[in-house]
């Protein structure tokens, strides 16, 4: 994929119904930048959820809560105000007030973050989180694209489209080395493996799984420039609100 990033022009077109999107996959598959350009570009706001998780790690890290423990990690779930911002151009993220964008991407809280997010205390907190974010977005009468990895199968379920990022293990390890802080040194084949253990972790864990839905639309991103991968999206999304503004008018 490519390392240009489409920008939203200022008179780009909303689309014409609030739109509720998910966009899921295992990491280094293009979700995030994916997800981020067609929320700018379509003026919709845009929710990272695996920073929640990470920034839920981070605070567990730095209060002292031992993350290799189930029940001190659900006991602690509750604890810090986990808040997102939903600028697809500014994305932010906090805990407890702290700006925890930095800090989420570094090994310690990557290495952590998966032990974490099974713990189902930790997915009912941040499930409830994702799902009043995306209500107040549609509220407002604003389309929203969440990211993730169950928003489909289980967050929102009744999301107006899914889609399913995915791409070779190369390709997902190449992209990856080039984001985290510190992963150079690491070298790719290692950055291949710690994927590979990641995958496993979130994909074989009880609670709300690493999962395609049934109605999602897959996209293997290998061969594909970040640019195609989002017109592609963006095509899908403007077919998901042409539908929702005609079951609209519809039932007016
Ligand atoms: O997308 P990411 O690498 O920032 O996600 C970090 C971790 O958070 C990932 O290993 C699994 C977890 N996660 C999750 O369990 N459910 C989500 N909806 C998003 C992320």
């Amino acid at each position: 994929m490519s390392a240009n990033s489409p920008e939203a022009t200022p008179d780009s077109p909303a689309v014409p119904a609030p739109v509720v999107v998910a966009i899921d996959g295992p990491s280094g598959t293009g979700k995030s930048s994916t997800s981020k350009a067609v929320a700018a570009r379509l003026a919709l706001r845009y929710l990272d959820t695996g920073a929640q998780y990470r920034a839920l790690t981070w605070w567990m890290l730095s209060n002292d809560v031992d993350v290799s423990a189930p029940e001190r990690i659900a006991e602690a779930a509750g604890r810090p105000a986990i808040v997102s911002g939903t600028d697809p151009k500014a994305p932010a993220i906090s805990a407890d007030g702290a700006d925890a964008s930095g800090p989420i991407r570094t090994q310690e809280v990557t290495a952590a973050v998966s032990a974490v997010s099974a713990v189902p205390q930790v997915r009912t907190r941040i499930t409830e989180l994702q799902r009043s974010i995306a209500a107040e977005a549609a509220a407002e009468g604003v389309g929203i694209v969440v990211e993730g990895r169950d928003i489909g199968s289980a967050v929102l379920p009744d999301a107006d489209l899914k889609v399913f990022l995915t791409a070779s293990p190369e390709a997902r390890a190449a992209r990856r080395s080039g984001e985290l802080s510190g992963a150079n040194a690491a070298g790719l084949a290692a950055t291949q493996e710690a994927l590979a253990r990641r995958d496993r972790a979130d994909s074989t864990r009880k609670a709300s799984p690493l999962k395609r839905a049934d109605d999602a639309v897959e996209i293997d991103t290998t061969e594909l420039t970040l640019e195609q991968v989002v017109e592609c999206v963006v095509t899908l999304v403007e077919q998901a609100a042409a539908r929702r503004a005609g079951q609209g008018a519809a039932v007016r």
